[in-house]
Order: C-alpha cells, then sequence, then structure tokens
C-alpha cells in the first residue's frame, strides 16, 4: 500500500563491502495471503505463525475484517482467524481497498464471485492501471457478474448473485494469481473447476488446500476441483519468503567476501527458478538442511560470493523466478559477458513496468541495458557507477535490488520512491544493516 510521504521514501545507499552473517527473512507473501484467505473461508479457528506483516498481508486481513471476520493480530507473525465459512462473509459497507497488492485483488475477486452481496475491489494508481481482464473474463464464464472500470482494469465491481458453475479453462497466460483466482471461485461454484496452465506456476494455493481438508486433484499442469465442498480450520507455518530471500543471495553472491546463511526459506520447486538461474551463473548457493512445514518445503540455504558469468536464462524458468528479475538482473550487471533474458513479457504487468525501469536504473548506474518487448539484454561490468540517483517508480522490489547493486557500486547510491519496500519486506532496511549494507533513510524533502 503506498504509505504517506515518510522518512523512508528515498534511500542512500553505502557502496562496496560484504554481506555476513545468520538470518531469518520475513514470511512468504504469497502463502501469507493464501492463509488469511482460506482461514477465512474455513469453519473454525485457523492460527497462523509466521505471518508477513507487510502491507500487501495487512491489506487481505482488512478486506476480510470489513468481511465480517474476526482476524486477531498479526502480532510478530502470529494471527488468529475465526472462520464461520463463506456464509459467515457480511457485506462490506465500504470498497475493499487493497492499496499495491495484485494478489489480494486477484484472488479476492474469485473468492467474492458470486456471493449473495455487492463488493467493490479497489486498489492504488499503480494496481488500478494493472490487467484484471484475465480474471474477469474467465470469471464470468463460469457465471459472474463483474464490472470493471475501462480496459477492464480495477475498480472491480463484484455484483450479487450470479450463481457460479464449474469451468474447464486453459491460462492464455502462466499466472498462479488467476489459477488461483479460478480455483477459489470452483469452491462454491456448481460441479467442477479445472484450470490447465501453459507453463508450471507457484502451486501454494493447492497445497494449502489439501491443509485445509479441501481435495484437489491435480495432473500434470492441471488442477481441478468439486465446489460446494467446505474447508476446515487448521494451523499454518508461513515459511520465509525465498523472494525476499533473493536480495539477499544476490547481494552476497556479488559482494566479495560475503557469506551468509539464510534460514527456514519457502523452498517449493515452483518458487525456486531464481537459484538455478543464478547457479546457472556461477553463484555459490549450497542447501543446508531441507525439511517441509504445512505442506511447504523449506530449506536453510548458504550463499557465498562468487565469480559470476552471463548466461541466456530459460525461458521454462521464467515463471519459476517471475518476482526475483529486478535482483537477477542486478546479479547479470555484475557478471562477466551477456546476459539475455527472453519470454518474460510478464514483467512489463507488474508492480511497475520492470523491463523499462530496469533498463533505465541499470543504464545509470553504467550498464549497458537493451529492453526488448519480453525482455532485455546486457552486458555485465566489473564495477558499478555510484553517485547515481535511481527511481524504483514505486515498486518495492525494483527499490531493494537498486539498493544492493550498491555493493559493486564505486560511490553511493541514491534510491527515490522507495516507500511501498513495506509491502512485502518490511524491515529491510535493519535486516540489510544487520548483514553489512548500509542504508540511510533520507528525509521525502531531501529526496
Ligand atoms: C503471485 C503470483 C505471481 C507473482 C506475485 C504473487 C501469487 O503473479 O508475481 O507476486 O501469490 O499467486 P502472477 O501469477 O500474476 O504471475
Amino acid at each position: 500500500m503506498s504509505a504517506a510521504a515518510g522518512p523512508q521514501r528515498a534511500w542512500r545507499v553505502a557502496p562496496g563491502g560484504s554481506l555476513r552473517g545468520e538470518l531469518r527473512v520475513p514470511g512468504d507473501k504469497s502463502i501469507s495471503h493464501r492463509a488469511v484467505m482460506l482461514g477465512a473461508l474455513a469453519r473454525g479457528e485457523t492460527r497462523i505463525t509466521g505471518l508477513l506483516e507487510g502491507a500487501d498481508v495487512l491489506a487481505t486481513v482488512g478486506a476480510f475484517r470489513q468481511l465480517g471476520v474476526a482476524i486477531e493480530g498479526p502480532r510478530q507473525g502470529a494471527a488468529t482467524i475465526q472462520g464461520a465459512g463463506r456464509e459467515g462473509l457480511r457485506a462490506p459497507s465500504a470498497p475493499l481497498d487493497v492499496g499495491n497488492s495484485g494478489t489480494s485483488m486477484r484472488l479476492l475477486a474469485g473468492l467474492l464471485a458470486g456471493l449473495p452481496f455487492e463488493a467493490v475491489l479497489t486498489g492504488d494508481a499503480s494496481l488500478n492501471r494493472r490487467p484484471m481482464g484475465r480474471v474477469t473474463e474467465p470469471l464470468a464464464a463460469m457465471g459472474a457478474r463483474i464490472g470493471t472500470a475501462e480496459g477492464g482494469t480495477a475498480p472491480l465491481r463484484l455484483h450479487a448473485g450470479g450463481e457460479l458453475h464449474g469451468i474447464d479453462y486453459t491460462l492464455p497466460v502462466a499466472s498462479a494469481q488467476v489459477k488461483s483466482a479460478l480455483l477459489l471461485a470452483g469452491l462454491h461454484a456448481a460441479g467442477r473447476t479445472c484450470v490447465r496452465e501453459p507453463a508450471p506456476t507457484r502451486d501454494h494455493t493447492e497445497r494449502m488446500l489439501t491443509g485445509f481438508g479441501y481435495p484437489v486433484a491435480v495432473q500434470g499442469r492441471t488442477a481441478c476441483l468439486d465446489g460446494g465442498g467446505a474447508l476446515t480450520a487448521t494451523a499454518v507455518d508461513v515459511p520465509g519468503d525465498l523472494s525476499s530471500a533473493a536480495f539477499l543471495l544476490v547481494g552476497a553472491s556479488i559482494a566479495p567476501g560475503s557469506e551468509l546463511v539464510l534460514r527456514h526459506v519457502g523452498w517449493n520447486p515452483t518458487r525456486t527458478g531464481a537459484v538455478t538461474i543464478l547457479r546457472q551463473m556461477g553463484a555459490d548457493i549450497e542447501v543446508l538442511r531441507e525439511g517441509e512445514t504445512s505442506g511447504e518445503p523449506v530449506a536453510d540455504l548458504r550463499v557465498r560470493s562468487a565469480p559470476l558469468h552471463g548466461i541466456r536464462i530459460p525461458e521454462a524458468l521464467v515463471p519459476l523466478a517471475i518476482d526475483e528479475f529486478p535482483a537477477l538482473l542486478i546479479a547479470a550487471a555484475c557478471a562477466e559477458g551477456e546476459t539475455l533474458l527472453t519470454g518474460a513479457e510478464e514483467l512489463r504487468v507488474k508492480e511497475s513496468d520492470r523491463i523499462a525501469v530496469m533498463a533505465e536504473g541499470l543504464r545509470r548506474l553504467g550498464v549497458a541495458a537493451e529492453p526488448r518487448a519480453d525482455g532485455l539484454r546486457l552486458v555485465g561490468q566489473p564495477r558499478l557507477a555510484g553517485g547515481v540517483r535511481l527511481d524504483s517508480h514505486g515498486d518495492h522490489r525494483i527499490a531493494m535490488a537498486f539498493a544492493v547493486a550498491a555493493l559493486r557500486a564505486q560511490a553511493p547510491v541514491q534510491v527515490d520512491d522507495c516507500e511501498n519496500v513495506g509491502t512485502s519486506f518490511p524491515g529491510f532496511v535493519s535486516l540489510m544493516g544487520q548483514a553489512g549494507l548500509e542504508i540511510q533513510a533520507l528525509p521525502a524533502a531531501g529526496a
């Protein structure tokens, strides 16, 4: 959610140094959203630990409070939800404003479609520009009645009623958000809902539905469920977010003399593409311990600095690393030789146009970066330019990627428009400080 102008709007990041220590990153954003949503839909008390207390997840919590669900917390990652089933949801008296959170908006569109009351979903300027037709169109095919702004964007007006029926749908783009929205709508649709994806995407919804006692049949790239069942409350432990860990994995890889251990990080195979890509570039990342929590794989990771080389990023890995490209492109900027990213046009419709915004920042850092319709080509540099000012365009992951770039810069780097970092990684500045990257928050007026 876009916070008001605050003391963290811009950062001055000290150049050079290394990252060392043993850390735990905040909870996984995708799993946190789903834990709150399924807890609210289930009957009984769901206890969550490790919940991400970032603005995006708090937006989901706030939306369910407006829908009449009693939620205690979150405090230090712990929250308790008293679910009363889907019938327990009440008409909200105001629009549900989910701020910057695409996951909240798309998943809630499916979860709330066909309810016997009207609800409006809205967000900040960035979210209200992002494509929503990819969820509203298949939901309409299931019988939902949803109004959009011109161009198929939010605000979304979910009209009361419209009995839902199951659908057999092939996703035109690989999107876990769309897959999840349709499966959540399918819970209360008549008959069977099947979603086929063109490439594997994160499967947290399928796993967590199973954990809440709701059968999901997964075969290859198709997930199916029968509507009309009920979810049973359970306990959910949320592992650390590999997407947040990515900034530390990249930072430690590019900063000579680094060694970090990251504990209890989500290690779901539909999320590990960034680590595969970094290893292909020569990164030294070791899995120390593997386990499982609440149906999700977890691991402790050790990363040490290593010389990186540019690669042609395999397109099959793109959906498995979709949120990590801002960080990965900083690794590529410090790698020897050329890196080529293709098949990644989805990056243009994330919290910002990540291809354009990264290309602009990389060029300021002295890296020849050539944006393309579906990706980017760049040639790495031994040192990045410093004394530059980089605009994150309000995109949390871009701001954090630019901050990490300072580890290889020759002079301080200023990163503007950083307030949205709190959507996914609250405490980023202090955690990076503990590891060895000095980030000074500048007052907005000094930015
Ligand atoms: C998410 C899915 C991805 C990802 C987003 C979180 C999710 O989006 O980029 O940050 O929790 O399902 P798409 O499914 O639209 O690619």
